[in-house]
């Protein structure tokens, strides 16, 4: 501002003194002397802006280098900053801390500490834009941009998706919520805690456990455990429900619940033609404080518990299987994880219901089978308990179909959960399945599936 403001007077003052020094008077007659290129003045003006330029050009490298965290020092992990994930999807925002706790659309942050946000999107092109916080920046596919957030005062901030993204794009709302430390801890604490709530004023305990029913027999864990849509674990801890179209109260749930489409139009989200009753059975559940379930984050890895939720009472662990979830293997994993890198576990005696749906471009089947059968030369693959195969193993079941069938893990040992269609198995397409004796059940993974891939690209890659 300072140059420019030297250089305005300068031109400006050159201009007034010109037009009063060089003004026609009283007299003169005819043409005043013409000047046809002064070479030491056009050198001047030549180079005197491309010095300024060139000077402005370094201050402002400078000036962004301290105004954002850098994708080169990221990457070198020289930076220390606590590191939030925000992923855009249509038409909501994913929020992942470091400590496995995963949310949507509304962000808590502590107060007075700068975070790293990695700003990614698992379709199109977003744009995160918390105004109060910090810049405008986009959320690209296949890309991951970083951004510093930080509050310095408690409250309550409001910012959306500054790109047009879609049908849903005006309710892309992001809530940051700032509070102290110990507050923002506590907070972090009770998203982890997975022991069942109780549910809202009004609503009886049997009108939930009819809720989570439903939630089953619709297969609303297939989206809302896979990232297709949020987490719905502590939804009800949320302020905003829709992206931000309705505020979350059990009134407004039901009716989101009744017509989606009502309420944001374009919403993925299909009307499931629920009675009134079944809307509000399943508003019961969703607002119980902590439900719906999924295995605690401390029992197995903070990703991977989405993949299986489990009910107590009818001891049944409801498990997805997405088959090409990622590009791990080239494709041939479940849930992005082969070559036994994940390792589902269930105690003895467990219903298991397997949400199995195909995402991948071939045909995949899913087969638990006996652990053996994976070092045996003859490469059946026999279901180890009945019932425990999608149908069709060795044929498959054609790219972007699901299918759903369940078991009875009814002998404790080692087992292996494959695909049976010829050659996928030898293309890393097995994870483990232990029954244990008793005890709860888990997902644990490990690297082996994600080896293949350059580290910062592992989530990017979700879609085939
Ligand atoms: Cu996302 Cu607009």
């Amino acid at each position: 501002m300072l140059l420019g403001l030297l250089i305005s007077v300068g031109i400006v003052g050159v201009m007034i003194y010109a037009l009063i020094r060089f003004r026609a008077r009283p007299g003169q007659e005819g043409e005043p002397p013409q000047t046809f290129g002064i070479t030491r003045l056009e050198i001047a003006w030549t180079a005197t802006p491309f010095v300024l330029v060139t000077l402005l050009f370094f201050v402002s490298v400078s000036a962004m280098q301290h105004s954002s965290p850098g994708q080169i020092a990221l990457n070198d992990g020289a930076r220390t900053e606590p590191r939030i994930t925000i992923i855009g999807h249509q038409w909501w925002w994913e929020i992942r801390y470091p400590s496995g706790v995963v949310t949507a659309n509304v962000l808590h942050l502590p107060v007075g500490q700068r975070w790293v946000a990695a700003i990614k999107s698992d379709d199109v092109i977003h744009d995160f834009w918390e105004p109060q916080l910090g810049p405008k920046i986009q959320a690209v596919p296949g890309q991951t941009n970083y951004i510093w957030l930080e509050a310095d005062r408690p409250g309550l901030y409001h910012g959306d998706c500054a790109e047009f993204c879609g049908a849903g794009h005006a309710w892309m709302l992001v809530d940051v919520v700032a509070e102290p430390m110990a507050k923002f801890k506590a907070w972090e604490q009770q998203q982890m805690t997975s022991s069942l709530g109780s549910p809202p004023g009004g609503f009886t305990a049997s009108e939930a456990t009819q809720g989570a029913a439903l939630f089953g027999q619709y297969s609303c864990g297939s989206c809302h455990f896979t990232n297709i849509g949020p987490l719905l674990t502590h939804v009800s801890s949320r302020s905003i429900l829709a992206g931000g179209a309705i505020s979350n109260t059990p009134a407004h749930m039901e009716q989101w619940l009744l017509n989606p489409d009502a309420i944001k139009p374009g919403v993925h989200m299909p009307n499931f033609q629920l009675s009134k009753l079944q809307a509000r059975d399943l508003t019961a559940y969703l607002e119980s404080s902590t439900a719906p379930q999924s295995a605690p984050p401390s029992a197995s890895h903070g990703a991977a518990s989405h993949w299986l939720a489990w009910n107590a009472k009818s001891h049944t662990a409801t498990l997805t299987l997405v088959a090409g979830y990622n590009s791990a293997l080239s494709g041939f994993n479940f849930d992005g994880y082969g070559k036994g890198g994940m390792v589902i576990s269930v105690p003895a005696g467990a219903h298991v219901n397997v949400v199995f749906t195909n995402k991948a471009s071939l045909p995949h089947s899913a087969v638990f089978t006996a652990y053996s059968n994976l070092q045996a030369a003859s490469g059946g693959y026999a279901p180890a308990f009945q019932g425990a195969s999608s149908p069709n193993p060795v044929s498959g079941t054609p790219a972007g179909q699901k299918q759903q069938f369940m078991f009875v893990a009814n002998k404790a040992g080692k087992y292996a959960l494959v695909c049976a269609v010829p050659g996928h198995v030898q293309a890393g397409m097995w994870d483990v399945f232990m029954v244990t004796k008793s005890g709860a059940p888990s997902v644990k993974v490990g690297k082996a599936a994600m080896l293949r891939m350059p580290p910062a690209r592992c989530d990017e890659a979700r879609r085939p």
